[in-house]
């Protein structure tokens, strides 16, 4: 486990790093597999929710798991969208990273409370991402609609960096939470990105809602029962890269996981109605997982770079 400023200090400007989000064990084994498999960093994400879910404990437990079964992983510790709650526990418990969301309230209160963690967590040496500016979109239990969400404004993430000490910065550029994301048809905003980038040169900066969300993957769960919208749609290969020369470090990756966790199980229940042992899915789920993370290390440049890390 390594300090997720190693890891953005590496990768800046060359290639990004997968942060996923983890729920359950054949996530977790789906994960590190490939992680090793293809020697290449990563960012295994906890969020309050997966921990309301299986327990801190339980999570903290399946992690130091795999680090011992994958041992030649390199990767960070990173709590996503926490409040004070679970930040200063997540910082007890030693996590490389942690996230203050505090990004639907007003800039000043935005700015104290990011402020007043960062003096706890740099203490112990322990990096910081914060938000600025709102995605919208459904991610547990968070819903934000449209209408409330507002793209970063750059001068401000200056100002924000700059008074809250911050190590790293989530910003608003155009994507959302889950599987419906440009329902719209905007898209990522380059401009806003490399405005972002101007004022803060060298900076790391965190893209939330990063799933690509394939149209194949939407076909296959309807196919096999399930009811996703025509318009469920991602980000694309193209978009991700090209975010990457704009200083993006950190590229957020939940929806996917999910949507091939429900293609797999729907498929099964489907074609084989008369076995009922979790272990079926579960493996295809593991390896599919492995095979899928695969593809999402070469489309961010990050395959084969964890041995030159440490
Ligand atoms: P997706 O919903 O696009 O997977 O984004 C996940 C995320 O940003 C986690 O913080």
């Amino acid at each position: 486990m390594v300090s997720t400023k190693i890891l953005f200090n590496h990768c800046y400007g060359k290639y990004a790093i997968a942060a996923v989000n983890v729920f359950t064990m054949e996530q977790v084994h789906g994960l590190f597999a490939a992680a090793e498999h293809s020697n290449t960093p990563i960012i295994v994400q906890i969020t309050p929710a997966a921990r309301n879910y299986a327990h801190a404990e339980m999570l903290m437990s399946m992690v130091k798991a795999a680090a011992g079964i994958y041992s030649k992983t390199v990767f960070a510790l990173h709590l996503d969208h926490g409040v004070e709650e679970h930040i200063y526990d997540a910082i007890d418990n030693c996590y490389s990273s942690v996230m203050i969301d505090a990004s639907h309230d007003d800039f000043e209160t935005n700015v104290k409370r990011t402020k007043a963690v960062v003096e706890k967590a740099h203490l112990k040496n322990i990096m910081v991402e914060a938000e600025l500016g709102v995605l919208s979109g459904v991610e547990d239990d968070i819903d934000i609609d449209s209408s409330h969400a507002s793209y970063t404004n750059p001068k401000q993430a200056k100002e924000f960096v700059e008074r809250t000490g911050c190590d790293s910065l989530a910003v608003a550029v155009g994507t959302s939470h889950g599987a419906y994301k440009f329902s719209g048809g905007k898209g990522l905003q380059f401009h806003i990105l490399e405005q972002i980038q101007n004022e803060l040169p060298n900076y790391p900066i965190v893209l939330h809602g990063s799933s690509n969300v394939s149209a194949k993957e939407v076909e296959e769960i309807n196919r096999y029962g399930g009811k996703l919208a025509e318009n469920a749609s991602g980000v694309t290969d193209e978009e991700l890269k090209k975010a990457i020369s704009y200083g993006i470090c950190k590229v957020n990756i939940a929806t996917d996981l999910r949507l091939l966790w429900t293609k797999i199980h729907r498929r099964f229940f489907y074609e084989t109605p008369e076995l009922f042992d979790p272990v079926v899915p579960g493996k295809a789920y593991m390896n599919e997982y492995k095979n899928f993370m695969l593809e999402r290390f070469e489309v961010l440049g990050a395959t084969g770079k964890a041995s030159s890390i440490i």
